[in-house]
């Protein structure tokens, strides 16, 4: 069937880039134990911030249900097309695909896993990204199809959590380690989010408890790379596309600066990353 449609088989015959040996950008996983606690939030802004650092950012919406980045990110026009690649647009430095670009923003998206796959697989192989120095994914809540499929076409992702400061239950950092182990990719990092909301007088109050993240973070042997205030400032940046991050002397946007200096130096890969080899 699909033999009928010369874009649906040429796409089938494109690699993925980022799976490359050798391939020179950064993938990074955007992950969370549970629904709701700010990973479209944090790529969003993590991806501006390393856009400001001068680094060339992408960021894929893998939230094909809840696709929510164009509109944090502030895009404001749909990807073009050329050659039957598509060109994705571009807002505060960083590019971006989405299902939103393609769907009904009210009516529900109905995957079947194989069009699932593909769509995915599209996502990487069919969209001029040009070789950036990072590409972080925003997952959607749980443990499903999409991060078994993305972590098959990504062998060299990198995974980083979100998580709320709230003492973690033990079934949330199992459920971390587990998801990790189930697409065979290593947790780089934990990020904390919600953690204080710094009132008029300056006073910092744990709304959401505290330690949340460095206990998960030992737990599942990760650096903690950030705590994240609660700002409203960063809800309704994420309701107009004006990133916090642009602002980074903001209370937030100093902690989404200092998160992307971590990554980009501290957790830098020493080696020139390649495929692991493995004995049989
Ligand atoms: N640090 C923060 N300060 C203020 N509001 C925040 C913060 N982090 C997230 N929010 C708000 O909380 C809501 C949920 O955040 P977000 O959509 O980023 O979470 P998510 O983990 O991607 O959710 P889902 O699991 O549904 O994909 C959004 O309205 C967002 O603006
Ligand atoms: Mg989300």
């Amino acid at each position: 069937m699909a033999g009928n449609n010369p874009t649906h088989d040429d796409s089938a015959n494109r690699a993925v880039p980022f799976a490359q040996a050798n391939a020179a950008t950064r993938v990074m996983l955007i992950a969370s134990g549970k629904g709701g606690v700010g990973k479209s939030s944090v790529t969003t802004n993590l991806a501006v911030a390393l856009a400001a650092r001068g680094r060339d950012v992408a960021v894929i919406d893998a939230d094909v249900w809840g696709f929510s980045i164009p509109r944090m990110l502030g895009v404001d026009q749909p990807p073009t097309v050329i050659d039957d690649m598509l060109i994705p647009p571009e807002a505060h430095g960083v590019r971006c695909i989405s299902m939103g670009f393609f769907a009904d923003e009210d009516q529900p998206v109905i995957w079947r896993g194989p069009m699932l796959h593909k769509a995915l697989e599209q996502f990487l192989t069919d969209v001029a990204w040009n070789e950036p120095d990072y590409l972080l994914v925003d997952l959607p809540p749980g443990t499903g199809d999409v991060a078994i499929s993305l972590a098959g076409f990504l062998p060299t992702a990198e995974m980083y959590v979100v998580t709320t400061p709230q003492p973690v239950a033990q079934t949330v950092a199992q459920r971390a380690a587990f998801m990790a182990d189930k697409v065979n990719l290593k947790v780089h990092g934990v990020i904390e989010n919600m953690s204080w909301f710094t009132g008029d007088d300056g006073t910092r109050y744990e709304l959401f408890g505290s330690g949340g993240g460095g206990e998960l973070a030992e737990r599942i042997g990760a650096p903690l790379i950030g705590s994240v205030p609660l700002v409203p400032a960063l809800r309704e940046g994420g309701d107009t596309g004006r990133p916090v991050a642009v602002d980074a002397e903001s209370e937030a946007g100093a902690v989404f600066a200092e998160m992307a200096r971590v990554v980009d130096v501290d957790l830098r890969p020493t080696t020139r990353r390649h495929r692991e080899l493995r004995i049989l």
